[in-house]
C-alpha cells in the first residue's frame, strides 16, 4: 500500500498535487511519501515483534539523510557498505550501536572510521579481511565485533546481477570453510566473534530461499555452539521483493512467520537488512515530457528524466510502471518512454500502452524509491535530480537539485593549459 493516488484525474502524493509540486520544484524530481515510508518500516519491523531483533535499513537503497533520520526515529538501525554510508548514517543521527557494516571490499580506512564510531558489528566476507580488521583494531587498541558472512549456496531465483548467495558469486565465505575461518577468527586477539550473517540476493518473491539459507546457518550455529562460540546475533540480510508489475512477493508478516518458524526460539538477536521492501514503492520519479516523436517502427515519448536518473531499466531491464500525472482521456498509444541521453539504452519504459502524452505533460515513473536516486549519475553532465519528501499537506526539499557549479567542483585546468 502506498500513498500515490488519483483525485479528480490528478495524481497526488498524500495530499500534495504532483503537478503543483513539479511547478514549484522542477523536474526530474524524486518524490517520497513520508506516510508510506513510515508505514512500510513499521509493517516490516512490527512483523518481528516479540522476537529480539534490530531492523537495519540497507542504506544503499535510499541514502537521503531525511529517510535515514526517519527510520532511526522509528527505532531502526542501518546496514552500510562504505565509509560514505557510515558518514551519512552518523550525520542522519543513527546511533553507532545500531550500525552493521557489510561488503566484500572494506578498506582499512573505512574499518578505522567504523571502529572509531563504535558500530555494532562488521560482517566480514573473507579471511584476508579478517586479518586486516584484526590489525586495524590492534593499532587502535580496540576489539572489533564481527560476524562472518556465510555464502549458503542457495538460489534466490532472482535477476543474476542481484543474486549474491550462490557459490559463483563473490560474496561471503563458503559454508564448507566457515568453521575453519571461525576458529581462525577466535585466535585473532583483536576480534570478538559475536555473529553469523548471510544475504542471498535482492527482489526475492518467495520465502523458500530465505528458509533454506536459515536452515543451513542453523547447522553452522550448532557447530559453533559445540565449539564454545558465544554467538549473539544472526543477521539474515535483506532481499524481500516488491511488486513492480505483477510480482506477488510475500508480505512482511509471511516472511517474518517463515523466519520465526525456521528459527524456532533459537535465542539469538535477529538482524534484518531490508532495503527495497521499505522504500521501493514509497517513491516515484517525476518527469516532464520534452517532445514526442514518431519513428518508423516506434513512437517515443522523450522526457527530461533519463537513465542517469533511474538506471534500473537500462541496467537490469527492470519494469517500472508509468502513470500520467493528469488523466486526459486522450487516445492511447504504444510507446517507449526515453530520456535525453546519447545512448539507446536510455529508456525508462519500453513498448508500453499508455495514454497519449504530449509535450509538457508530466508523468510518474513508479516504484522508484529504492535504488533510484542512489544509483543515479552525472552522465552527460546532467545534474542529479531534486529529492522531495511529502508529509501530509506539505513537502520539503530534502536534497537540492545539483547546480552546474556542483558538477565541476574539484576539477582544475592544469597550469600548462592556462
Ligand atoms: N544487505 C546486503 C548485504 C545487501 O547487499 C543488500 C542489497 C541488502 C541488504 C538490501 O537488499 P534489499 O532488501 O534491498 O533487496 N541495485 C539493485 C539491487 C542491488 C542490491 C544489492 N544488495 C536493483 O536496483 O535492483
Amino acid at each position: 500500500m502506498h500513498h500515490f493516488h488519483y483525485e479528480n484525474d490528478e495524481l497526488f502524493c498524500e495530499n500534495v498535487s504532483l503537478a503543483a509540486l513539479a511547478e514549484e520544484a522542477g523536474t526530474p524530481a524524486y518524490v517520497y511519501s513520508k506516510a508510506t515510508l513510515t508505514r512500510h518500516f513499521k509493517a516490516f519491523d512490527g512483523a518481528f515483534e516479540g522476537l529480539p531483533h534490530l531492523t537495519c535499513f540497507s542504506v544503499k537503497a535510499n541514502s537521503n539523510l531525511a529517510v535515514l533520520r526517519l527510520f532511526a526515529s522509528l527505532g531502526g538501525g542501518v546496514d552500510i557498505v562504505s565509509g560514505g554510508e557510515l558518514y551519512r548514517a552518523l550525520k542522519a543521527g543513527v546511533p553507532a550501536e545500531r550500525i552493521v557494516f557489510s561488503g566484500v571490499g572494506k578498506t582499512r580506512e573505512e574499518m578505522r572510521a567504523a571502529l572509531e564510531a563504535g558500530i555494532l558489528m562488521f560482517n566480514v566476507e573473507s579471511a584476508q579481511e579478517l586479518e586486516a580488521l584484526n590489525t586495524v583494531a590492534g593499532e587502535m587498541g580496540r576489539k572489533a565485533p564481527i560476524s562472518l558472512r556465510i555464502n549458503p549456496d542457495v538460489d534466490p531465483k532472482t535477476h543474476p546481477y542481484i543474486s549474491t548467495g550462490l557459490k559463483k558469486n563473490k560474496f561471503g565465505i563458503s559454508f564448507e570453510t566457515a568453521m575453519d575461518v571461525y576458529r581462525h577468527a577466535a585466535e585473532l586477539p583483536n576480534l570478538e566473534v559475536i555473529g553469523v550473517d548471510c544475504h542471498i540476493g535482492s527482489q526475492l518473491t518467495e520465502v523458500s530461499p530465505f528458509v533454506a539459507a536459515v536452515d543451513r546457518l542453523k547447522k553452522l550455529l550448532e557447530s559453533l555452539k559445540a565449539g564454545g562460540f558465544k554467538i549473539k546475533y544472526l543477521d539474515v540480510g535483506g532481499g524481500l521483493g516488491i511488486t513492480y508489475q505483477t510480482e506477488e512477493p510475500p508480505e512482511p508478516d509471511e516472511y517474518a512467520k517463515a523466519l520465526r518458524d525456521a528459527l524456532n526460539g533459537i535465542g539469538l538477536t535477529l538482524i534484518l537488512e531490508p532495503g527495497r521492501v521499505i522504500v521501493g514503492n514509497a517513491g516515484i520519479l517525476l518527469a516532464r515530457v520534452t517532445y514526442t516523436k514518431s519513428g518508423e517502427e516506434k513512437d517515443f515519448v522523450i522526457t527530461d528524466g533519463g537513465m542517469n536518473d533511474l538506471m534500473r531499466p537500462c541496467l537490469y531491464g527492470s519494469y517500472h510502471g508509468v502513470q500520467p500525472v493528469r488523466k486526459t482521456g486522450r487516445p492511447g498509444a504504444r510507446v517507449d518512454i526515453v530520456g535525453p541521453i546519447c545512448e539507446s539504452s536510455d529508456f525508462l519504459a519500453k513498448d508500453r500502452d499508455l495514454p497519449g502524452f504530449v509535450a509538457g505533460d508530466l508523468l510518474a515513473v513508479m516504484s522508484a524509491g529504492a535504488y533510484g536516486f542512489t544509483m543515479s549519475s552525472n552522465y552527460n553532465t546532467r545534474r542529479r535530480a531534486v529529492e522531495i519528501l511529502v508529509d501530509g499537506d506539505g513537502y520539503e526539499i530534502v536534497r537540492e537539485r545539483e547546480t552546474y557549479e556542483d558538477l565541476i567542483r574539484g576539477e582544475h585546468i592544469p597550469a600548462s593549459l592556462k
